[in-house]
């Protein structure tokens, strides 16, 4: 299959399967944070422009909201993630909670040349991108992982951080335990040799190395726990901070903390950043990598990655995918748009038909 100008690449959930199985979940895993790891280290603004996110939330019988996160590359292409949050779904709908659809723009003429799912990708580029962040802000030897909130998201991180870390035991911690009693069987087929431990929020946040917290917390709810009694150089991926007035981190914590937010603009409004002053807050991700010669210190200190979620993230693994479904001849060409031959006339088609 060739990016044919005119035709839309879509991959459906399906493809997005066949093009892992055939790759292989390590090998696309490790190929996603070296990509993310390169894009954020060599990220412009001048070529790339990354607004805020935005949306509709709504307060029904299933709250929940739709936003758009869109990413201009210049002279290359648009792409705009579209994702739903409904916290209510897996138990509601048996749906994910998080469900989407990338989409990738040629901006030279504005056809739409892919048409991604975006759940996988999402939580496949979730998890890769805290692995990039703790490799610059967590011990190198950190044998501990925490993880709080035992949902989809839970699963990347363990892939992702695995990749990176040589861990020993994984604790782990949800408010709903058939979460957390069936976190082992979702976890086997990663077949790492990990024993995976259901504990307390006390004893994940004494004995953790790196501690990750995906939870579905409500707006308001926050902390997730008060306990300070942590290691001095623990690192934690927050990662379920993404709306304005919900947070996971206590405030004591973060005033403790190195915060490096992943798109400050965004994180002062939705993550943990909203909680802090501005002198309060780190270098953003991109700064701490670009410049890490002048954070390497930051790996001794308690530090924490604000992740709300940036649509660089998302154009980084959908280009991937994108790549990868060339390569493999998977996915299906769809004439999506209605390009009649004569350009000026959009009722070409039925002009013919009469003549016939
Ligand atoms: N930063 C990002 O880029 C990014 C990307 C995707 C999802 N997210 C966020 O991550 C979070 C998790 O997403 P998911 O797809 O795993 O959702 P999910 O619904 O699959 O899992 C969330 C889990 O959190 C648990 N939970 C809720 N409140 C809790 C609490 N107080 N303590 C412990 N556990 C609690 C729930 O029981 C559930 O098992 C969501 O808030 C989502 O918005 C962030």
């Amino acid at each position: 299959m060739k990016g044919n100008q005119r035709k839309t690449l879509v991959l459906s959930g399906d493809n997005v399967n066949a093009i892992v199985d055939r790759f292989g979940l390590n090998n696309l895993m490790d190929r996603l944070i070296a990509k993310l790891n390169q894009a954020i280290k060599t990220f412009d603004v001048n070529n790339t422009t990354i607004p805020i996110r935005s949306g509709f939330n709504y307060d029904n019988d299933n709250p929940g909201l739709i936003e758009w996160m869109p990413l201009y590359k210049k002279n290359e292409e648009v792409v705009i993630k579209v994702v739903g949050y409904h916290p209510k779904n897996p138990i509601k709908h048996s749906l994910p909670t998080i469900l989407s659809t990338i989409s990738s723009y040629d901006t030279t003429t504005g056809h739409l040349k892919g048409l991604v799912d975006g759940v996988l990708l999402t939580a496949l580029r979730t998890g890769a991108t805290s692995a990039v962040a703790s490799k610059y802000l967590a011990q190198p030897d950190s044998s501990v992982l925490g993880l709080i909130g035992c949902g989809a998201q839970s699963i990347t991180q363990l892939h992702a951080l695995s990749r990176i870390f040589d861990f020993k035991k994984v604790l782990i911690y949800d408010v709903d335990t058939k979460a957390t009693a069936s976190f082992r069987d979702r976890s086997e087929m990663l077949d790492l040799s990990i024993e995976v431990i259901e504990a307390s929020l006390d004893l994940i946040m004494k004995q953790s190395d790196i501690v990750c917290t995906a939870t579905s917390i409500d707006v308001g709810e926050g902390p997730l726990f008060n306990n300070l009694e942590l290691k001095s150089n623990i690192h934690i991926n927050a990662v379920g901070s993404d709306f304005p007035g919900k947070t996971e981190l206590p405030l004591q914590l973060l005033k403790k903390s190195i915060v490096v937010p992943d798109f400050l603009k965004q994180a002062v409004i939705e993550g943990e950043c909203q909680q802090l002053e501005t002198n309060d807050i780190g270098p953003d991700l991109v700064d701490l990598i670009q410049n890490y010669k002048n954070y390497d210190a930051t790996k001794n200190s308690i530090t924490v990655f604000d992740s709300t979620g940036w649509a660089l993230e998302d154009q980084v693994v959908m280009d991937l995918f994108l790549e990868l479904a060339i390569e493999f001849e998977i996915g299906l060409e769809l004439d999506i748009e209605n390009t009649s031959a004569d350009a000026k006339n959009p009722y070409h088609y039925f002009l013919k038909k009469i003549e016939v």
